[in-house]
């Protein structure tokens, strides 16, 4: 229990915390679970103070409205009143960039930034969100927006009163892994013992996708299950979130073109190895993909990417798509459906780094 709460509470590696909570005159971000009960925006747990009368129609923040005051600071708005109102999801949402929720015309959004000094990972998750459009890949679309000048992404709550996410990490958890059987094994034994629906068609969908965007952090808190919070019943892997750590995104554009060190999750170290594990590719329809130069051309090609992304990068970035697309296009028989090493497998937690 107290692992989990703590795991509720923003990670300590979130860019900015430690101003925000300077700010806010408060030392660790745990203490800012009690203060909004520990409610959040992508599943139903909260805590009800012993000898209060709160009820869960009242204060979720699914229909009830929240306070901006957290997020506000946590994107360096000073609120101007003195007494701060605790009531928000943000102070339980996870991951390491600045993030908040924001209601747009009745709506819950999450709003997500990039990190220095390209700031590419909110375009990146447009163009991610584009290719699995075309590919026909269940995903959470995404768009950018400029706030202070720089970029940054927002998608809606794919989560709703009446659902759960589950991330894979927990799923991995419900089952000991044994020394014999692979990364990818494990998570999928776990699920079909769980009784989650339609695993293997979205491992192969997301490991495609990982591939051709050469996306390095897709730990196990970055993909996950769809619950429903009444009846506990499984609905489903999770639409795709999360794919802005791709595309060279920290890398410089001579490190992009040359493909080099790329880092592979969750289950492989890297990406030729982890297509392996794809076990139908059928689905796979390359000529969706034939205007994939115009669409990255086009989401970088924007004013407000023009600040920290050039010609040259998005030269790199398109080329390396392209290649890899081909690459898959010419050769993926000789990758699909393949026994794959087990000394490739990652053994370390891929989590994420800030647990
Ligand atoms: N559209 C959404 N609806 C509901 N929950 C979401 C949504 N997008 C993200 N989340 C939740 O918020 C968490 C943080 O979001 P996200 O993974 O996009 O942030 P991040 O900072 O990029 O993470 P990381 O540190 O993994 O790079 C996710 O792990 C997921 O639990
Ligand atoms: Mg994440």
């Amino acid at each position: 229990m107290n692992q989990w709460w703590t795991d509720r509470a923003i990670p300590a590696s979130r860019s900015g915390l430690r101003n925000a909570l300077d700010l806010m005159g408060i030392l660790d971000s745990r203490q800012l679970l009690m203060r909004c009960y520990g409610l959040s925006l992508s599943d139903q747990y909260w805590i009800r103070p012993k000898g209060t009368d709160l009820s869960w129609e009242k204060i979720n923040f699914f229909d009830n409205p929240f306070s901006e005051d957290i997020g506000d600071i946590l994107f360096e708005v000073k609120p101007n009143h003195e007494i701060l109102n605790f009531r928000s999801p943000d102070s339980t949402s996870d991951g390491n960039l600045r993030k908040r929720w924001k209601i747009i015309n009745g709506k819950r959004f999450l709003v997500k930034g990039g990190s220095e000094p390209f700031f590419q990972q909110p375009f990146n998750e447009v163009i991610a969100s584009e290719i699995m459009e075309r590919l026909g890949i269940d995903h959470v679309p995404y768009s950018v927006t400029a706030i202070q000048s720089r970029p940054y992404s927002l998608c809606e709550d794919f989560i709703t009163s009446e659902t759960e996410l589950i991330p894979a990490w927990r799923i991995l958890q419900t089952k000991k892994k044994r020394n014999e059987t692979s990364a990818w094994q494990h998570f999928v034994v776990c699920c079909a013992e769980l009784g989650i629906p339609g695993v293997v068609p979205f491992l192969d969908r997301m490991i495609v996708l990982d591939y051709l965007i050469a996306n390095e952090d897709r730990h196990y808190n970055n993909f996950g299950a769809l619950r429903n919070a009444e009846t506990l019943e499984w609905i489903g892997m999770a639409p795709i979130y999360d794919s802005g750590s791709s595309l060279g995104y920290n890398k410089v554009t001579r490190r992009i073109s040359a493909g080099e060190d790329i880092e592979c999750k969750p289950f492989k170290r890297h990406h030729e190895e982890q297509l392996k594990l794809v076990l139908d590719p059928g689905w796979i329809d390359f000529g969706s993909l034939s205007d994939v130069r115009e669409l990255i051309t086009g989401v970088l090609s924007s004013e407000m990417a023009a600040e920290t992304i050039d010609e040259e990068r998005i030269e790199a970035v398109t080329a390396s798509v392209e290649g890899r697309i081909r690459k898959l296009r010419e050769s993926g028989a000789a990758h699909f459906g393949k026994p794959s090493s087990l000394d490739d497998d990652r053994t370390d937690n891929t989590a994420a780094a800030y647990h």
